[in-house]
């Protein structure tokens, strides 16, 4: 067990020793396009009355995270300046790595979707990541409309579908309201709280990653058996990361604009292909590599006890002395290992 626990902390090391580097400047955190995404919903096409967003398209996307980070803005102030603190940056950076590392192009080769000399704005429906990030995406937003948090009625907005898989998603309110009400329940949940000024971040980090939590399981639910046209390399990193990230959300990872952007520092900087051993691979720094290992070892650890260890660790960490206890335990050890 102690095994175990030491490989977990190990690699929530990696991401907490990024956190000691000090930044130059907020904005050269912000995800590629940031700028140029929308960031109100009267930036958006309107149908008849209806906000439509072309979700498959990734300024749009991004743009329903820049819409939400801006209006929820007043809620992170007391926390940090310049919406730093604002905890929702943990998705938008997260859809920013995907569009930067590859991992929203067609995987399949049959279209120019995502290619950076093609259609280099497109999300392809063929890939895995944009299918699990449309439910990190949608979901949040639809929550955050249904709260009120967005000053529209929830039948004033809908998603465009894809070119093909449509019935693997919702697009509007009342549908994915219908399909997923437990995940729907909880952002909803999360926006209400959000304005709450009484509410410490801790305690707005566990109604986020509950939320969050709850999306990741929708879109597992759904996409757990499709062909994801990946090599094994990444294919056994996509899986470990999906289930890592529930080890992340047991200690109430803080997703604010500089942590979040220093840990994903150490995730893969593009897709693996067949041949990449992880801890070997060339073009990827130490720590990526050692990172990336240990990612893929939870999965293993987690898979070879039948989800046990999850559970074991998720009721560990419903104390918040142990929660803390783990936070400056890692911050410890990365002092110590001084991963770069
Ligand atoms: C919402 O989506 C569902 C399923 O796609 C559709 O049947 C319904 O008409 C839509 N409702 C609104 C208000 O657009």
């Amino acid at each position: 067990m102690m095994l175990l626990l030491s490989s977990l902390l190990c690699v929530l090391a990696g991401y907490v020793s990024a956190f000691l580097v000090e930044t130059s400047s907020l904005t050269d955190l912000y995800p590629p396009l940031w700028k140029e995404c929308p960031g109100q919903l009267s930036d958006y096409r309107v149908e008849d009355g209806v906000y439509t967003i072309n979700p498959w398209l990734y300024p749009e996307r991004m743009g329903m995270y820049k819409t939400l980070i801006t209006v929820t803005a007043e809620y992170f102030e007391r926390f940090a300046p310049n919406n730093a603190a604002n905890i929702l940056w943990g998705l938008p950076l997260q859809h920013g790595w995907q569009y930067e590392t590859g991992r929203l192009v067609d995987p399949t080769g049959e279209t120019e979707c995502g290619r950076e000399n093609g259609d280099n704005t497109c999300i392809s429906v063929d890939s895995w990541w944009a299918c699990m990030n449309y439910y990190l995406s949608a979901l949040p937003f639809f929550g955050a409309v249904e709260a009120g948090v967005l000053g529209i009625s929830s039948d004033q907005v809908k998603l465009s579908p894809p070119p093909k898989d449509q019935m693997y998603f919702c697009y509007n309110v009342t549908a994915c309201r219908s399909f997923f009400p437990d995940a729907m329940i909880k952002w909803n949940t999360f926006f209400q709280q959000a304005r709450e000024t009484s509410k410490s971040l801790d305690d707005l980090l566990k109604y986020l990653w509950d939320a969050h939590i709850a999306s990741l399981e929708v879109a597992r639910s759904i996409f757990d058996n499709r062909k994801l046209y990946f090599s094994k390399p990444e294919l056994d990193f996509a899986k470990s990361w999906s289930n890592t990230v529930d080890y992340i959300a047991t200690i109430n990872f803080e997703t604010t604009l500089k942590k979040t952007a220093k840990f994903q520092k150490y995730l893969p900087p593009r897709l693996l292909k067949s041949g990449d051993h992880p801890l070997f691979i060339k073009d990827f720094t130490d720590s990526q590599n050692r990172i990336l290992f240990l990612i893929n070892l939870i999965h293993k650890i987690d898979d070879d006890s039948g989800h046990k260890f999850l559970s074991f660790f998720r009721n560990l960490m419903k104390s918040e002395y142990l929660r803390k206890m783990v936070n400056d335990l890692m911050e410890q050890i990365s002092q110590n290992y001084n991963i770069s």
